[in-house]
């Protein structure tokens, strides 16, 4: 059942080599309780009656083990295609979207390495979107931020209450999405998020309050946080 008669597709890059989490395996692979991060990721979509269909990327070499081990094995009923990824996740984003059905008018586009990502969350995304054109996910940061030079010196302070943490999923019409990875892709413009694209193109994204668990499990340590977090999200 689509939302509001929109079509809705999901983009899941999940081609990256986990380098951080220092693990023998992809962290995408890796067991958290009872199955690996990409199926907790995947069945959040899964089960989410307003998406229409996912489309998963990941690294070519990997293509028939996620098939076998996570799609089949975990009977998930919405992937409409496995794609190669890229070097860079804006690579591998970009080979997603082409991938989506002809009939996708909204795209989201989630990290495999986010599986706590909440039904409320995506259908606030959705909602974002059909409001706003362009929105993200997000928090406010706890912290205070620094700006610091290359001898680790402070060179400014911003403002606390203007900052935010983004997450995904990042929401987008999917003809606004397109464009601009496609404008960055002849400008050879990078950029470490979806939304600093669709900026990079002039819209005005929205940030839309998402929750301190969503987090991305990027160090050791998150698998950690992981399994607690995994006991409460519903
Ligand atoms: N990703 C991707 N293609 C890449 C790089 C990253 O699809 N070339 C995906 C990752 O698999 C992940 C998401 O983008 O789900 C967010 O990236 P990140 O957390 O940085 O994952 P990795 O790049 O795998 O980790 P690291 O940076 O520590 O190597
Ligand atoms: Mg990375």
């Amino acid at each position: 059942m689509s939302y509001e008669n929109k079509y809705v597709s999901v983009v899941i890059p999940a081609a990256g080599m986990g380098k951080r989490m220092k693990s023998t395996i992809n962290k995408q692979y890796i067991i958290l309780k009872d199955k690996p991060v990409l199926a907790h990721t995947i069945e959040r979509f899964d089960k989410c009656q307003y998406i229409d269909e996912i489309v998963l990327v990941v690294r070519e070499d990997e293509i028939d083990y996620c098939r076998e081990n996570i799609v089949k094995k975990y009977n998930f009923q919405k992937i409409k295609s496995i794609v190669a990824g890229g070097k860079e996740r804006q690579d591998s984003v970009y080979n997603g979207l082409f991938a989506v059905n002809d009939k996708c008018q909204i795209v989201l586009v989630h990290d495999g390495a986010r599986p706590f990502v909440t039904e409320k969350n995506i259908v606030d995304g959705i909602e974002g979107v059909i409001k706003h054109k362009a929105c993200v996910i997000g928090v406010p940061v706890k912290d205070t931020i620094k700006v610091i030079d290359q001898s680790n010196s402070i060179i400014d302070t911003p403002n606390r209450s203007t900052l935010w943490s983004v997450q995904t999923p990042q929401c987008f019409e999917y003809d606004i999405l397109l464009k601009a990875y496609e404008k960055a892709k002849q400008e050879s413009y990078t950029a470490t998020d979806d939304s600093m694209l669709v900026e990079n193109l002039g819209y005005k994204v929205k940030m839309i309050m998402g929750s301190y668990k969503n987090i991305k499990l990027t160090t050791p340590e998150d698998l950690e946080f992981g399994l607690v977090i995994l006991k409460e999200v519903k």
